[in-house]
């Protein structure tokens, strides 16, 4: 299993710190084969020793260059930084991300090498319209998009359910995963209010290799009770 946190604009430098280092110690009791991974806020990324892969939530598609208030690959690899997350919800919403913007900045990471956890999510009004209409609409956030590439994780996360509480259920993550895996071929993790509560049922659908947490990854204590959960 692959478990993702996304911190979004939350923790500090010290914060990320002190997580890191509670986290550490509990990773001790986790599957050597389970994966994880954490994408806090660019202010705290650094170079992080421990069992966990470190990932930007964001960078412009740049080495460097005069693209004000972003940061480029420079910026990263002085972390030593290879992983990025690409057309997560929120950016394609709030920061009013294209299926085209996200295509390129795909395409400049992959040359790079990155490795890429991509995300794609119906809002509301799609899932009422019933799984046809929620496979279109997630099929098109692949337009441009190699799915083929060899490092690239997908996440699913319906937006209604990113931090809302109310995580999809059961049979929908089952039946969206199914339905997915016969386009991609690629690990494919579930997001959208996933908790200790909910994370055995949901770890234990066929078709989830992992979770990409928010809320409920901001806590170490929460992170780690969902990566050792039995
Ligand atoms: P959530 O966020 O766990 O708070 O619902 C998930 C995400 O946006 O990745």
């Amino acid at each position: 299993m692959i478990f993702a946190a996304n911190f979004k604009t939350n923790h500090t430098r010290r914060s990320t710190e002190l997580y890191i280092k509670a986290l550490k110690e509990k990773l001790l009791a986790k599957k050597p084969e389970d994966q994880v991974y954490i994408f806090p806020p660019a202010t705290a990324l650094g170079t992080y020793e421990g069992d966990f892969t470190i990932g930007a939530q964001n960078a412009y598609p740049a080495k460097n260059g005069a693209f004000t208030g972003e940061i480029g690959t420079e910026q990263l690899e002085e972390f030593g930084i290879k992983t990025i997350l690409i057309g997560h919800s929120e950016r394609r919403e709030h920061l009013g991300e294209s299926q085209d913007d996200v295509a390129q900045k795909f395409a400049f990471f992959k040359e790079q090498g990155y490795e890429i956890l991509y995300c794609i999510g119906e809002p509301l009004e799609i899932r009422e319209e019933g799984d046809e209409a929620v496979m279109e609409y997630l099929l098109a956030q692949f337009d441009g998009i190699d799915i083929s590439y060899k490092n690239l994780i997908i996440a699913y996360e319906p937006i209604w359910a990113i931090g809302t509480g109310r995580s999809a259920t059961v049979e929908e993550i089952a039946s969206t995963h199914e339905s997915l895996k016969k386009t991609v071929q690629k690990p494919l993790l579930y997001g959208g209010s996933v908790k200790p509560a909910n994370i055995k049922e949901i770890a234990d659908i066929r078709g989830v290799d992992g979770v990409l947490v928010g809320s409920a990854s901001l806590d170490a204590e929460s992170f780690a009770a969902m990566i050792c959960h039995k």
